[in-house]
């Protein structure tokens, strides 16, 4: 592997910091107490920080993404860490009848909530949730929709997995017990790499990359993970890569969509 390519993470990293720093220490100036809730401060910095390269990211994701959601979401679509609700733009309006968004960052949501509402989606018109627990909370999240149950016909993780906690039992159980059969998982994460070199680098930067990056880690498998919850409708979706990407790039992506056998 290049080191321009092993080491070129380190402009992102100087890139979040330029923008997050300076308005974090202001906050901590004007509430200190949260020096001692650590959480709390790295949601704040998160939320600058996607603030900012959100829509880049978004940009640069829109091909995949409009393959993959546009044409597939429907009924009610849970979406896991919606930040600032870049995925609801994809959203087909005529067949997405709710909008669940779970996304524990409180300070994503007012913008989160604007972008929603734009695409059509309200919590004054029962099209919009948004819900402050992570995903892992299944109770929370069960419990705060109605039935039948499991409820979700669309499971949406867009560069999620890589910050949710436990994250195979978190997948698997989502699966199980929030999708109903027939549903379908749609993602676009980036993953461990298949060569062992960039996944190398990609397990050494891991911790300091989750740092500045909210708890996001960049060697997980997560398309991996996906499959291996089974019970998928054969021949139907798989997983496939993204367009012009190098297999050099520490973040390297997986796109997929799975549809749970009835
Ligand atoms: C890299 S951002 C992606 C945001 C959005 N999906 C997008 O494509 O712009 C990851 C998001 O996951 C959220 N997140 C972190 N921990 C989470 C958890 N336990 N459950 C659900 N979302 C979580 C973060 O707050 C953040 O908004």
């Amino acid at each position: 592997m290049r080191l321009a390519a092993a080491f070129g993470l380190f402009t992102d990293i100087r890139c979040a910091i330029g923008i997050a720093l300076w308005p974090t220490i202001l906050a901590v100036w004007r509430s200190p107490s949260l020096l001692f809730r650590p959480q709390a401060l790295s949601h704040l910095f998160m939320s600058y920080v996607w603030d900012v390269f959100g829509n880049g990211v978004d940009e640069n994701g829109r091909d995949t993404k409009q393959v993959l959601i546009t044409p597939h979401a429907y009924g009610v679509v849970l979406d896991l860490g919606a930040g600032h609700g870049h995925t609801v733009n994809y959203l087909d309006h005529a067949r997405v009848t709710k909008y669940v968004a779970i996304e524990p960052n409180v300070h994503m949501h007012a913008k989160l909530r604007r972008v929603a509402s734009a695409a059509g989606y309200s919590e004054d018109a029962g099209t919009l949730l948004i819900l402050t627990c992570g995903a892992e909370d299944i109770s929370t999240i069960l419990s705060s929709l109605p039935a039948p149950h499991p409820p979700v016909d669309t499971l949406i993780s867009i560069l999620t997995i890589c910050s949710i906690p436990a994250p195979q039992a978190t997948i698997c159980a989502l699966i199980t017990e929030t999708l109903k059969p027939g549903g379908q998982v749609l993602f676009y994460e980036h993953v461990l790499s298949d060569r062992e070199d960039v996944a190398w680098w990609q397990r050494f930067w891991a911790p300091i990359w989750s740092i500045a990056f909210g708890g996001c880690r960049m060697d997980r498998p997560a398309h991996r993970w996906i499959e291996d919850v089974g019970g998928w409708v054969k021949d139907e979706g798989g997983v496939w890569g993204k367009e012009g990407e190098s297999d050099e790039s520490l973040f390297w992506h997986r796109v997929g969509r799975f549809v749970k056998a009835g």
